[in-house]
């Protein structure tokens, strides 16, 4: 499989509407960011992979984290950039992870939140080993999908501006295998709701 262009687009096509509607923190994720930086004692350089309009990144540095801000669509990049951020437009499934600002220096995490639901199942290994080889033994990470069964495809817009994202759906039992078989080792799987039926699996792992 490979990254599915037509959910990049989409999220280009509405980056800054996205990031208007997502700017308030969630309760589940404020909870995700309190574990993740107990857990990195306050200080620490973490790679966030899917910034999108990046409220995360924003509260993580509030708390003594440095972050690199990543996103695979340009839109939600140039919409950081814009905010007077550095960010990188970056595919974890294909592109180099290492850090620009520390040459052959790993992560101490990983904040990945609400965007490896886009990784087709067969591709979510490559990236979760990726993200482990980028990252120094000890280091964390968070990452978050949704629970459910298979893949969808959900549209929206209008036919002259199509939207359409493809999301996988996990299950914790495969979720934690894909997790350890890539160089995790699971400390815990939390089950975390959002909106009315968004139900997610928030994971809180280190690399071995
Ligand atoms: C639901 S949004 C979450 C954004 C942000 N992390 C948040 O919690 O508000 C999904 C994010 O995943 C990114 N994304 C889309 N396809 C992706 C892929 N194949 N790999 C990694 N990230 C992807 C999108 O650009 C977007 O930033």
């Amino acid at each position: 499989m490979s990254t599915d262009r037509d959910t990049v687009r989409s999220y280009d096509a509405v980056a800054a509407e996205y990031a208007g509607e997502t700017a308030a923190m969630p309760e589940w994720v404020a909870t995700e960011i309190d574990a993740f930086v107990t857990e990195l004692g306050g200080s620490g350089r973490v790679l966030e992979i899917g910034s999108g309009g990046g409220r995360d990144a924003l509260e993580l540095e509030k708390r003594g984290i440095s972050v690199r801000r990543t996103d695979i669509s340009k839109g939600f990049v140039e919409l950081l950039r814009e905010s007077g951020f550095e960010a990188d437009l970056l595919d974890p499934l294909t592109e180099d992870l290492a850090d620009p600002q520390r040459p052959g220096t790993p992560y101490d995490g990983i904040w990945a939140c609400a965007c490896l639901i886009h990784v087709a199942r067969e591709d979510f290994g490559t990236v979760l080993g990726r993200l482990a080889e980028a990252t120094r033994p000890g280091g964390r990470l968070h990452a978050s999908v949704r629970e459910g069964d298979g893949e969808d495809v959900s549209t929206h817009g209008s036919a002259a501006a199509p939207r359409r994202y493809v999301e996988t759906y996990w299950r914790e039992s495969a979720l934690r295998s894909a997790l350890t078989d890539a160089g995790w080792i699971v400390s815990e799987v939390r089950r975390c709701i959002g909106k009315p039926d968004d139900r997610w699996l928030s994971v809180r792992a280190r690399r071995a």
